[in-house]
């Protein structure tokens, strides 16, 4: 299996006005947390999320939580 990049050991918090986000969970993208593409020939892809009403977010940068694509505390774990 293969495992996504570890984008940042720990969480983004990004404020989000309402509306639909992909957030990416190979790793890859250089628009973090959000996908850009860059998924392509991997075998991930993103997650949407969808925010009814402006709030915080904390994204998964680590892209190994458990709870995607919010942060689970996994990041904590990794070597
Ligand atoms: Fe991935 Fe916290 S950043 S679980
Ligand atoms: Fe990572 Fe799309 S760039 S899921």
């Amino acid at each position: 299996m293969s495992e996504p990049v570890v984008a940042k050991k720990g969480p983004y918090g990004i404020d989000l006005e309402p509306g639909k986000y992909w957030w990416c969970a190979c790793g890859r993208s250089a628009n973090q947390p959000f996908c850009d593409g860059s998924h392509k020939g991997s075998p991930f892809s993103p997650v949407p999320y969808e925010v009814t009403e402006a709030r915080k977010v904390w994204f998964c940068g680590c892209k190994h939580t458990k709870d995607q694509p919010v942060c689970d505390g996994t990041h904590a774990t990794l070597e």
